[in-house]
């Protein structure tokens, strides 16, 4: 995802290592909480073990002379072990390596609202970076302040949303603050980072087996970008997928499984009641064991470019279908198409960096009110990638099945009251259409034809 840096390939990267650790460049300032070397202290690190981050934490110290804490948070990414991170923290020169468990912060406070607006950027994207990180820089600003920190360094490139969502909640939340981000600034590509590594024996996570992709994930999600899967005229390469079995590997038998909802929370599976994060976690099993929830993005970043992205979100595949099943059972048909429209923006809000933008409270109080009456069940049928709502139940539906029988006419709804009702419903919309063709032709569909050409 870095792309290659300034420095240039192979043959200068000897030279690019000494440039490295030269002195910092005269860069203007472009933000208010853009930290000059002479403000920086001691650095909280956001850090996750990999090279970027492991970079930063030798190549900070060497060019502020700063002190370090380094903060890695849990947010489930599948198969960490954060004895190991932390342990390399303190072998780079870390003062304290502190590891956070947001797992039920983030399920309550990010994915369960996420859900309730059936949040999907782009229609695909399930959000779960864009919803990690408010959360993660929120935690930033309260380590920084438990550890005397000045400034929060973060290893997000100059190209992502990251920075965006990063940057714009700490400063937000503690405009005092400074920030750095030496992706941003060093220039390096990974083969340069690679040598510095290399050079200052900083060990690489994975060593050579180590993913050529740049990977986010957590308990929501799993992201792929970079390398061959920057050609997008090309089907995903075979070796991206590491959670979610390819869908003609997956198993040739239909699984149901059955989602209890309460208020908009998913609260069971198949009738075993389950904390947010265990459910979340199973969920995603069930799901990656049936190739569901495998999504090719073509995204639109809000600094701009488009960028591919491959997606694994088994568990929001199921639990957002299944929510989706449910709520439009027990809303009326104007709570259904009012609601898709905020619930885009809320998606693009939370994707653009703006968690703590008001219009995204207001409009989280309006999701709350629509989900007081999401209780009941959905059933899902998933085989080889799909998932399909069977089966559904709610105390609230707005179903009479008395009412919807075809053929019957009687109770409540008279068919013979529909002419009258079709007559007065397309009312206007008749009207219009005779004024119109009265009026030259305009408008009717024959004509508009002629005039757009
Ligand atoms: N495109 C997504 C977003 O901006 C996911 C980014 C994930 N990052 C990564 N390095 N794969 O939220």
């Amino acid at each position: 995802m870095n792309g290659v840096g300034a420095c240039g390939v192979r043959p200068l990267l000897r030279n690019c290592a000494a440039r490295m650790s030269a002195e910092p460049p005269d860069k203007p300032r472009t933000a208010s909480y853009e930290a000059s070397p002479e403000q920086v202290g001691r650095v909280l690190l956001l850090y996750s073990g990999g090279l970027d981050t492991s970079v930063m934490l030798h190549w900070i110290q060497e060019r502020y002379g700063a002190e370090m804490v380094t903060l890695t948070v849990d947010l489930g990414q599948p198969g960490e072990d954060w004895g190991v991170v932390t342990g390399k923290a303190e072998q780079l020169g870390a003062l304290e390596a502190v590891v956070a468990d947001a797992r039920e912060a983030f399920a309550r406070d990010y994915v369960l609202p996420a859900i309730k607006a059936n949040a999907l950027y782009g229609g695909g994207y399930p959000l779960f970076t864009a919803l990690a990180r408010p959360l993660i820089a929120t935690l930033a600003v309260e380590a920084a302040r438990n550890h005397g920190c000045d400034t929060i360094a973060h290893g997000c490139t100059g190209k992502g949303n990251d920075q965006v969502r990063i940057e714009g909640t700490i400063a937000a939340l503690d405009p005092e603050l400074k920030i750095i981000a030496p992706v941003r600034d060093w220039q390096m590509g990974r083969e340069e980072e690679i040598a510095y590594a290399r050079e200052h024996s900083i060990p690489i996570k994975g060593g050579s087996a180590v993913s050529p992709y740049s990977i986010d994930d957590n308990l929501w999600g799993r992201s792929s970008e970079g390398r061959a899967i920057e050609h997008l005229d090309q089907p995903p390469p075979d070796d991206v997928f590491r959670l979610v079995t390819p869908p003609e590997r997956a198993a040739d038998e239909a699984q149901l499984v059955r989602v209890g909802f309460e208020r908009g929370c998913p609260v069971s599976l198949d009738g075993e009641t389950l904390a947010l994060v265990e459910l979340i976690e199973r969920a995603a099993e069930i799901g990656a064991r049936h190739g569901v929830g495998i999504v090719d993005h073509v995204e639109d970043r809000i600094v701009g470019l488009k960028v591919r992205d491959l997606y694994e979100v088994p568990a929001a595949a199921i639990l957002m279908s299944a929510h989706r099943e449910l709520e439009n059972l027990v809303c009326t048909i104007h709570q259904n198409n009012f609601k898709r429209a905020l619930e885009s923006h809320w998606a693009y809000l939370c994707y653009a960096g703006l968690w703590l933008e008001p219009l995204r409270a207001d409009l989280d109080a309006f999701m709350d009110s629509v989900n007081r009456w999401v209780t009941g069940e959905v059933t899902l049928k998933l085989y080889r990638g799909s998932v399909t709502p069977v089966a559904r139940n709610s105390p609230y539906a707005l179903y009479d099945r008395s009412l919807a029988t075809f053929g019957e006419s009687g109770g409540d709804f008279s068919q013979h009251a529909s002419p009258g009702f079709i007559e007065l419903f397309t009312l206007q919309s008749r009207l219009a259409h005779r004024v119109r063709r009265a009026a030259g032709g305009k408008g009717t569909e024959k004509n508009d034809d002629k005039e757009d050409r």
